[in-house]
């Protein structure tokens, strides 16, 4: 039996180059230079999407170590001080707090971790999303787990035909339900299809309990009590043998989805897939994008990156996206391109209502 190996994936907002779209590469240096050499890690891989540091690391720490967690908070730290001096915008702002308390969950960053014994061979894709919310991976999550028009492995791959086990959890009520699949799927779809309030956590195989699939769920608006950025959201999925093969776990995303955090995370867009070469968001801060590096472990040696999404199979999607970009663009400030009241991150409303609260007149 091969020992257990921790895959984390830990990102933040700690500074914008320029504005929220990108992050300067002088903070993806400082944060390599960070975490290299560290007796902790077995390996790491630094990159970013949009204005997201993403912090790939392996370990043998398990989940949810304190000193892991520590070396990437004082990461973070270290890039804030930096992006402070460069005067990089909004510098820190997914830092909610000075001290380390433990656990670097509700203190700002997005934390994806799950550990497994790795296999004879150990195909992983990180995915990571900039200008969205953790719900995001709802939809491409069902595809790859759940949906026979997507992975043909759920009807013809004797190993995944019993089907996978969904963890959802409320981002609201603090609480969690497992979803067995295929059973439970029209009562699973009753809550994954708001997924600005339920999320798929985790992914297991049914029949041998193995962890599949993870993400982050924070949602640093709640947590904060009040806006201070996005929590866009980054997930682990092993793929191949009997899990999802690497082109079913991809296929979801040929067919961009609409996801919320578009603009002031206060309008919905098409999540668009893109290279490593083109994650950084522009046109209305935007559209919201995802990136899929894969990896080979070996030992917890991460082999790659891969860059999928840079593949000209994917140009259709990017194609797409941008029509569906161009056509909500034209609604301006209107729903549906711009969210509900209760989900806009951005308001005026309590002001602009205060002021004309004289010229409202009662109805009778
Ligand atoms: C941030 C984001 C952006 C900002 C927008 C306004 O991740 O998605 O769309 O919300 O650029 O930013 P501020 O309020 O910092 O000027
Ligand atoms: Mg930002
Ligand atoms: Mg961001």
């Amino acid at each position: 039996m091969s020992k257990k190996i921790t895959l984390s994936v830990i990102k933040a907002d700690v500074g914008g180059y320029v504005g929220h779209s990108s992050v300067h590469p002088e903070l993806l240096e400082k944060a390599r230079s960070m975490l290299s050499g560290s007796p902790l890690l077995i390996d790491y891989h630094v990159t970013h999407v949009g204005d997201d540091i993403n912090l790939i690391l392996t370990h043998e720490a398990g989940c949810d170590n304190e000193e892991i967690h520590k070396l990437t908070w004082e990461t973070f730290l270290a890039c804030t001080d930096l992006a402070k001096r460069m005067k990089l915008y909004g510098a820190g702002q997914d830092l909610l707090s000075d001290a380390f308390s433990g656990n670097i969950k509700g203190m700002g960053p997005g934390v994806a971790e799950m550990e497994f014994e790795e296999r004879k061979s150990e195909p992983v894709v990180i995915f990571m999303a900039d200008k969205t919310e953790p719900g995001a991976w709802n939809f491409p999550s069902y595809k790859m787990f759940a949906d026979p028009f997507n992975t043909a492995g759920l009807v013809i791959d004797p190993k995944m035909h019993n089907g996978f086990n969904f963890d959802v959890r409320d981002l609201v009520k603090h609480r969690k339900v497992v979803f067995s699949c295929p059973e439970d799927i029209y009562d699973m779809l009753v809550f994954i299809g708001a997924p600005g309030r339920f999320c798929i956590k985790s992914v297991y195989h049914r029949d041998t309990g193995e962890i599949c699939s993870t993400s982050s769920t924070q949602r640093l608006n709640l947590m904060a009590g009040r806006y201070i950025g996005k929590d866009d959201p980054v997930m682990i999925v092993r793929t191949q043998s009997g899990f999802p093969a690497l082109g079913e776990v991809l296929e979801p995303f040929a067919n961009p989805h609409l996801v919320s955090g578009w603009m002031r995370g206060s309008h919905s867009g098409p999540l668009m897939p893109v290279g490593l070469d083109n994650n950084n968001p522009t046109r209305f801060d935007g559209p919201p994008r995802a990136t899929a590096l894969g990896f080979q472990l070996a030992e917890g040696k991460l082999q790659g990156p891969q860059d999928f999404f840079k593949d000209p199979s994917y140009d259709k999607a990017r194609e797409t996206a941008n029509e569906i970009a161009q056509y909500l663009r034209r609604l301006g400030p209107f729903e549906p391109h711009r969210l509900h009241l209760d989900e806009m991150e951005y308001t005026s409303m309590p002001e602009v209502s205060e002021k004309l609260k004289s010229r409202f007149v009662d109805l009778l």
